[in-house]
């Protein structure tokens, strides 16, 4: 499976992608998009042999913890779906993060109709670390999945053996 990074001539792909994938309503396919080439966040996407887009994943760092990054958005095309896209692109986040975190977070609704992204998040690895009843509406919970980076390649990296959470922003 090809991943690479995202490129101006991808928008409408993906927007299209968003809006198809079925996990979306229209305002948090706008707020996902506005993310796209912002150097704030990284984006990779899985693409066929034409090039095109068949899932992306948008993550970041949190500025104010060590070494703890978040998976904002990632999604699939829905004529793809449960091929392993969405898995590949887990993996590469991870990849990716390597020595640079401790941890990786995303966040999901509690809702029944989100069993099966929670189910994702699991088969991945992530386990349920918090919850906030009723975040998003009463009877919608937050629920803040975890895994954590590679505890070697973290620790042995000269980057964190110094410094405590904002203390070491100076
Ligand atoms: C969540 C999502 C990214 C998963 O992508 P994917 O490419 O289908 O993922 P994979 O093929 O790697 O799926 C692996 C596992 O996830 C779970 N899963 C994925 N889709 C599922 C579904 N429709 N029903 C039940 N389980 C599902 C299963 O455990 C699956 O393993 P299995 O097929 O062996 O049972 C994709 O379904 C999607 O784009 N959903 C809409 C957008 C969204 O909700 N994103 C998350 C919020 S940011």
């Amino acid at each position: 499976m090809r991943i690479d990074g995202y490129r101006p001539e991808d928008k409408s792909a993906v927007e299209r992608l968003l809006h198809e994938c079925g996990g979306f309503v229209p305002h948090e396919v706008t707020v996902c998009l506005s993310l796209l080439g912002d150097p704030e966040y990284e984006t990779a996407l899985v693409r066929d042999e034409q090039e095109r887009p068949l899932g992306l994943v948008i993550y970041g760092t949190d500025p104010l913890a060590q070494g703890v990054w978040e998976i904002y958005w990632i999604a699939t095309d829905g004529r793809c779906q449960r091929r392993g896209v969405g898995s590949a692109l887990m993996r590469h986040v991870e990849e990716s993060v390597g020595t640079r975190g401790r941890m990786i977070l995303i966040e999901t609704s509690g809702q029944p109709a989100y069993a099966y992204q929670r189910a994702f998040y699991e088969k991945n690895g992530y386990r349920e670390a918090a919850r906030i009843r009723d975040f998003y509406k009463p009877g919608d919970d937050l629920v803040v999945y975890r895994k954590d980076a590679t505890a070697r390649l973290y620790l042995e990296d000269p980057q964190w053996k110094s410094g405590s959470g904002c203390s070491s922003k100076g």
